[in-house]
C-alpha cells in the first residue's frame, strides 16, 4: 500500500546515514502487514525508479488498464496511475487505480512527433505524470529557443516499480505508426482471430443446463438473430473442477457441442487458474504430484480461497507446468471437448479471495525462486499463453486458438483476446468502453471488448440496445451478465428492442469481412484496429483529446 504522505517526506528527507540507509530502517521495510496480511519482505525494501522529461509533448496515453480518459491526466496531488492486475469488485470510473491487467508502454504525442516509452518490468509499478512547462530541462528550453522563443509544453513521467532492473526501451517513431511498429517488433503482433471470434458472442453467467443451451439457441434462429458463440461460464462444471462437466446439468457435452457444429456454432467454456483442492480431482493431484503448484514462502503448496473453495495456483512461469496445461486441452484430457469448444481464462490476476486485495501474497514462491512479487504482472499472461497452447496442440497446429483472458501484460495480444472486466448496465460504463478498448490497442491489445449491457445490474432497454450499437463496432463482441442479473437474451424486450439489436448485429455481419482485413493487417503491421483520430490526422491537434469517436482500421491503404 502507498504510504502517508508524512511517511514519505520523513523517508525522502535525508537525515544521517542518507536516505537509502533511513529508509531500510523504516518499519515496514523488511516485514509489512497489511490489513491480516503478512508480506515476510525476504529481500528487504527494494525498488526501480526513473524520471523522464518529455519536451515538446504535452499529450500522453497508453499504461492500460484504466478505466479512465484515453488521454492521460497529470498525478500530481493525486496517486499515480498503478499497474498491479488486480480482481475489483465494482470498478470506479475515471479512476488511476489499478485494474485486472498491465501494459507498462506510455505513449507521446504532438502534432511533430509521437514517441513511446516501454518500461519492461512485472512487479507492481507507478506511473506519476506532471505538466512541467515552467520548470523546463535544458533540452526544452533549447526547444523554446529554436520555436522562436515561444513556450513549448513539457510532460515529466516518472516510473517505479517494487522490484527488478531497469530496462527501459525507448521508441522514437516519429509517426504514430512507426511507433506502433516498433513496440510490435519487441512485444509481437495481435494473432489473428479465427473468423468466427469476430462475430457476435452471447454470454451470461450462467446457462444453466443443456435445455437452456438448446432453447436460447432456438431463440437466435426464431428471432433470426446471428449469433456464433455460446458461452458456459462456472456453473458449468462440476463443483468449480474445470475441464469437468456437472454431471446433472451437462450429462452430454459432446452432444450438445455436436449440435452447435451442425450450425457452425462455437461454445466457449470457463477454464480458470484456481485449482480445486481435492484429492479425488485428477487435475489437483497431478498438479500436486508434479510439483507444479506455486510454493508459499516455506515451501508447501499455496492455497488460497477462490470460486471452488480451497484452491491452488498452477505455476503457469514454469515451462514444464505450462506443457502439462497445454496437454490437458487435448480431445481425450479435456472430456466431452470437441473442436468447436474453445476457452475463456478469468481470474488469472490471479485472483485469490483469501489474499491481499484479493489477490496473491508476494512472498509466494515461482518456478526458479523468483518471488511473485517480481512477476505478478505477467501471470495470466502466461495463463492465457499456455492455453492458447493447447488448443493449437490439440488440432495437431491446424486451427488458430480462441482465448479470452481477463488478466494481461505486455505482448498478452499473442494468445488471444481480451475484456474489461466487470463493468455496470450504466451509461457511464457504455461511454467508458470506447476510451478503454482505444487505450488497450494503442498498447497492441487490439481484440478487445467490454460485456455488452453490462455486467452488474439490470440494463433498461434503451441502454441495452445502444451497448448493442456501440458493441457492434467494437473489436470484440459478447454480450455478458452476472448472476443475479435477470434474462437479457435480445428478444426479451418486445420486438421494436429486438428490431433494433437485430439491425446491429447484422451491420455487423455485413462488415465482417472488413474486420477480418483489419485484423489481418493489424496482425501483419501491428497498427490498432481501433485507433483514435489522433493517429489518423497526427498534425491535428483537435483531435488529441478525443474519445468519444474512433476509426476502424485505416481510410487508405497501407
Ligand atoms: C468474474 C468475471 C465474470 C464472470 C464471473 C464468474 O467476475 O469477470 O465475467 O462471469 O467471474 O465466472
Amino acid at each position: 500500500p502507498p504510504k502517508e504522505p508524512a511517511e514519505e517526506e520523513a523517508a525522502a528527507e535525508g537525515q544521517e546515514g542518507g536516505p537509502a540507509e533511513e529508509a531500510a530502517e523504516e518499519p515496514g521495510s523488511w516485514e509489512e502487514t497489511f490489513k491480516t496480511h503478512t508480506d515476510s519482505k525476504p529481500n528487504g525494501p527494494t525498488s526501480v525508479g526513473l524520471d523522464f522529461s518529455l519536451p515538446g509533448f504535452e499529450h500522453v496515453y497508453g499504461i492500460p488498464e484504466h478505466a479512465d480518459n484515453l488521454r492521460l491526466r497529470t498525478t500530481e496531488g493525486g496517486d499515480p496511475y498503478r499497474l498491479y492486475n488486480l480482481d475489483v469488485f465494482q470498478y470506479e470510473l475515471y479512476n488511476p487505480m489499478a485494474l485486472y491487467g498491465s501494459v507498462p508502454l506510455l505513449l507521446a504525442h504532438s502534432a511533430r512527433s509521437t514517441l513511446g516509452l516501454f518500461w519492461l518490468n512485472a512487479a507492481e509499478t507507478w506511473v506519476d505524470i506532471s505538466s512541467n512547462t515552467a520548470g523546463k530541462t535544458l533540452f526544452g528550453k533549447l526547444l523554446d529557443y529554436m520555436q522562436g522563443g515561444g513556450e513549448t509544453p513539457q510532460t515529466d513521467v516518472r516510473w517505479m516499480s517494487e522490484s527488478g532492473i531497469i530496462d527501459v526501451f525507448l521508441l522514437l517513431g516519429p509517426t504514430p505508426a512507426a511507433v506502433a511498429g516498433q513496440y510490435a517488433a519487441l512485444t509481437g503482433t495481435q494473432a489473428l482471430p479465427p473468423l468466427f471470434a469476430l462475430g457476435y458472442h452471447q454470454s451470461r453467467w450462467n446457462y444453466n443446463n443443456e435445455e437452456d443451451v438448446a432453447a436460447v439457441e432456438r431463440g437466435f434462429e426464431e428471432h433470426a438473430l446471428p449469433c456464433d458463440v455460446l458461452w458456459l461460464d462456472i456453473e458449468h462444471a462440476d463443483g468449480k473442477r474445470y475441464f469437468t462437466w456437472d454431471p446433472s446439468k451437462f450429462p452430454q457435452p459432446r452432444a450438445m457441442l455436436e449440435r452447435l457444429a451442425a450450425k457452425k456454432r462455437k461454445m466457449v467454456s470457463i477454464v480458470d487458474p484456481h485449482i480445486k483442492v481435492d484429492s479425488a480431482y485428477r487435475v489437483h493431484s497431478e498438479l500436486r504430484a508434479r510439483g507444479f503448484y506455486v510454493k508459499t514462502k516455506d515451501g508447501g503448496d499455496y492455497e488460497g480461497w477462490c470460486w471452488p473453495g480451497s484452491a491452488a495456483y498452477p505455476d503457469f512461469t514454469n515451462p514444464e507446468m505450462r506443457a502439462w496445461w497445454a496437454s490437458m486441452f487435448a480431445y481425450d484430457q479435456y472430456e466431452g471437448s470437441t473442436e468447436n469448444l474453445f476457452t475463456w481464462n478469468d481470474m488469472n490476476e490471479p485472483s485469490v479471495f483469501s489474499g491481499p486485495e484479493v489477490t496473491m501474497h508476494k512472498d509466494a514462491v515461482h518456478h526458479g525462486g523468483w518471488e511473485h512479487r517480481d512477476l505478478h504482472n505477467l501471470y495470466g499472461f502466461y495463463v492465457q499463453m499456455a492455453t492458447a497452447e493447447g488448443q493449437i496442440q490439440r488440432s495437431g497446429g491446424r486451427q488458430r486458438p480462441f482465448v479470452l483472458s481477463r488478466a494481461f501484460f505486455a505482448g498478452s495480444q499473442r494468445y488471444g483476446a481480451v475484456w474489461t472486466g466487470d463493468n455496470a448496465a450504466e451509461w457511464e460504463h457504455l461511454k467508458i468502453s470506447i476510451p478503454m478498448c482505444l487505450s488497450f490497442g494503442l498498447a497492441g491489445l487490439s481484440f478487445c471488448g467490454a460485456d455488452v449491457g453490462g455486467f452488474f445490474k439490470n440494463p433498461e432497454p434503451e441502454l441495452l440496445v445502444r451497448w448493442y450499437q456501440a458493441g457492434a463496432f467494437q473489436p470484440f463482441f459478447r454480450a455478458h451478465a452476472h448472476l443475479d442479473t435477470v434474462r437479457r437474451e435480445p428478444w426479451l424486450f418486445g420486438e421494436e428492442n429486438a428490431a433494433l439489436i437485430r439491425a446491429a448485429l447484422r451491420q455487423r455481419y455485413a462488415l465482417l469481412p472488413f474486420w477480418y482485413t483489419a485484423f489481418y493487417r493489424c496482425h501483419r503491421h501491428g497498427l490498432p484496429v481501433m485507433r483514435p483520430l489522433w493517429m489518423e490526422y497526427p498534425e491535428d491537434t483537435t483531435t488529441f483529446a478525443m474519445d468519444d469517436q474512433y476509426l476502424i482500421g485505416e481510410w487508405r491503404p497501407p
